[in-house]
């Protein structure tokens, strides 16, 4: 498992010589846009790439981007792994190690999820304080590669404080409601019921979601720095009459898309 990500990275650095990436990106649901942004990029699809799992949900592409975006030069995962797409827990391991052996030492991540506070508002983004692992297992099941990170890596400060306030900084300067919160991952692949949703809440959290938590362990691990932001394309179920459907979580992705795209394009820019 932790030879894929070696071998994935022999193959990049081989194809993509020179290319020396020092931001990570994971895309979400409807949010992909942003790596078709990306200059001078080449691209391997995740086909091609040892131990890469192929992604199958609609929306999530399943290709590996190195680039340059707003001036810095970038790796970019678009599509992502879900659990309840029956891949295992630890198969989100050879994507985000890749990154880290590209160089990356920042991970930033985006994703779709259900709003938990009553006065958020469908369309709106959150910024990913900490998070609730909600889906019964780990990324780092099994014998731990010592190589990449201690057996009992500590999950404290998993979203870097000086990330969140570098980019509450550019969400100011553009002008953009960004609220913060405790995202909690659920495995899916069904909508939460309503009684989930109040115990989601219960527990402190604010946004609901399948995702992100598996490649921020993996990231945390081996000692990346994170930041995460999810588009909130509908209150959680129960809090409001809407039908919840993977429709409705892409046409509001895509709704946000744009100022999620320039949110985190600024971000980018400030490691220039
Ligand atoms: N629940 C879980 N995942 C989601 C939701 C939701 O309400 N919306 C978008 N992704």
């Amino acid at each position: 498992m932790s030879q894929d990500a070696r071998k994935a990275a022999a193959l990049i650095e081989e194809r993509a010589p020179g290319r020396s990436p020092k931001i990570g990106l994971v895309l979400g649901s409807g949010l992909g846009g942003l790596g078709d942004q990306v200059e001078d990029a080449i691209s391997f699809s995740f086909a091609e790439l040892p131990g890469f799992p192929e992604p199958t949900v609609e929306g999530h592409a399943g290709r590996l981007i190195l680039g340059t975006l707003a001036g810095v030069q970038v790796a970019c995962l678009q599509g992502r792994v879900h659990l309840y797409e029956g891949h295992h827990a630890n198969s989100v391991q050879p994507l985000i190690r890749t990154l880290k052996l590209l160089g990356c030492e920042t991970l930033v991540l985006t994703n779709a999820a259900g709003a938990l506070d009553l006065d958020a508002k469908p369309g709106q983004l959150m910024l990913i304080t900490d998070h609730i692992n909600g889906q019964g297992t780990s990324p780092l099941l099994g014998k731990n590669d010592d190589s990449f990170g201690p057996r009992f890596p500590a999950m404290t400060g998993a979203y870097s404080k000086a990330l969140q306030e570098r980019i509450k900084a550019v969400a100011t300067t553009q002008g953009v409601t960004l609220r913060e919160g405790t995202y909690i991952a659920l495995l899916g692949p069904t909508f939460e019921t309503p009684a989930e949703i109040r115990m989601c809440q219960a527990m402190g959290a604010n946004a609901v979601g399948m995702s992100t938590v598996p490649e921020v362990i993996v990231a945390r691990h081996c000692g990346m720095e994170c930041a995460a932001v999810s588009v909130l394309t509908n209150m959680g179920a129960g809090l409001s009459d809407e039908e919840l459907s993977h429709d409705q979580t892409l046409e509001f992705a895509n709704k946000a898309s744009a100022t999620l795209q320039e949110l985190i394009k600024g971000f980018i820019g400030t490691f220039t």
